[in-house]
């Protein structure tokens, strides 16, 4: 249950320069974490809900204000890799590798936990997950905080992630001390999360880092079977426990098309007409140019990295319209097209293979 007192607070908007990021207005952010306050910052994937990783009351007030069930674990972020040592038992060479190569930048590394770690950033877990955001305006505020900030996308729960400051105002205005705003985000999904405490590597969550990047570092990486499946579906054990919840769902109900080749865009508007005769209104999402669709709600999608970007704007603003059904193309599961499709599958309550 959110608490009373979190309600109808004061939120802050202040524009900040991703790049060059306005030393009184960081200092400003900084602040509010130390004493406690949650901020919403810019990354280079999604906003953030921030707070301060070593105060616990800090960190509760995110799980509320979110609506986060508190066995899901937050991501801490740190602003250089020398504090991945002073919160993670262990380090080892592959992952020593990963940060050199990707940080900062959209991996997140799960890695064993020293005790300093506040239980409620790792909901009981003995593992931590550390990332170093790629944006100048995160990372000053981190530094001049002076203490890691567990981040959670700065959404509520289970909406889509936040890639431009209105989503943020929309979902926690009133909620929050401030929200800084450092325009859209450049990716657009969030960060790749990847587990380095075992022999193996293994991919927890798809993301703005491809897979195929990071094997060209450590090697084969083992697929939780998560990543591609449907959450809930097969029972798997909820290693990233994120995974087992529905996420990243508008109110429109999101219909997946996967397959389909030729055929698809018959198919998809075979299932256009189905749904406006029971009185919907469809929106479609697609990567076809030139195609017609049976409605003039269409989103067209160049390629992967504008899909990924703007994924999460399109639900919100088809929501804004009225639009009662989202049908989407599925897209090949290769580089940003396996976090692209994993979100839809979180995001759809229907999967449709043609
Ligand atoms: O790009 C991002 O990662 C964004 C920005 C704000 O940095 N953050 C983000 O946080 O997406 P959130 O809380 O929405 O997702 C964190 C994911 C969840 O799937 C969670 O289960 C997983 O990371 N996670 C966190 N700690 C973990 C741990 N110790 N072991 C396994 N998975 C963990
Ligand atoms: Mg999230």
């Amino acid at each position: 249950m959110p608490l009373l007192v979190l309600k109808n607070m004061k939120t802050e908007i202040l524009k900040v320069d991703p790049e060059e990021p306005e030393p009184l207005k960081i200092k400003a952010a900084a602040k509010i974490l130390h004493d406690g306050g949650l901020v919403a910052f810019p990354t280079e994937t999604v906003y953030g809900l921030g707070a301060d990783a070593f105060n616990p009351e800090a960190v509760k007030k995110i799980f509320e204000v979110k609506g986060r069930p508190s066995d899901n674990p937050l991501i801490v972020h740190v602003a250089s890799i020398s504090e991945v040592y002073r919160l993670a038992k262990e380090v080892p060479k592959k992952a020593e590798r990963l940060m050199k190569r990707f940080w900062p930048g959209p991996l997140t590394l799960v890695f064993k936990k020293m005790s300093v770690v506040p239980d409620i950033v790792t909901a009981g877990l003995d593992t931590v997950a550390i990332r170093m955001p790629d944006n100048e305006a995160a990372l000053a505020m981190i530094r001049e905080a002076g203490t890691p900030i567990v981040a959670p996308s700065a959404n509520t729960f289970s909406k889509p992630s936040p890639t431009t400051p209105g989503h943020v105002v929309s979902d926690l205005y009133g909620k929050i001390e401030l929200i800084l705003d450092g325009g859209n985000t450049r990716i657009g999904v969030e960060s790749t999360v990847v587990d380095v405490t075992t022999d193996s590597v293994l991919l927890l969550r798809p993301g703005g880092l491809d897979l195929e990047e990071i094997e060209a570092v450590v090697g084969r990486v083992e697929l939780h079977p998560a990543v591609k499946a449907m959450p809930n579906v097969n029972g798997h054990a909820a290693k990233a426990p994120g995974m087992k919840y529905k996420h990243y769902a508008p109110n429109a109900k999101v219909v997946l098309v996967e397959g389909g080749g030729e055929k698809i865009v018959r198919n998809v508007n075979s299932l256009i007409r189905v749904f406006v005769r029971r009185g919907s209104v469809v929106g479609v999402i697609t990567m076809r140019e030139g195609e017609f669709y049976d409605t003039d709600k269409v989103k067209f999608m160049r390629d992967f990295n504008t899909f990924a970007k703007n994924l999460f704007t399109a639900f919100r603003e088809f929501d804004k319209i009225g639009v009662d059904v989202i049908i989407v193309e599925g897209v090949e599961e290769r580089g940003l097209g396996l976090a692209i499709m994993n979100r839809l599958r979180k995001a759809s309550s229907q999967i449709i293979h043609v």
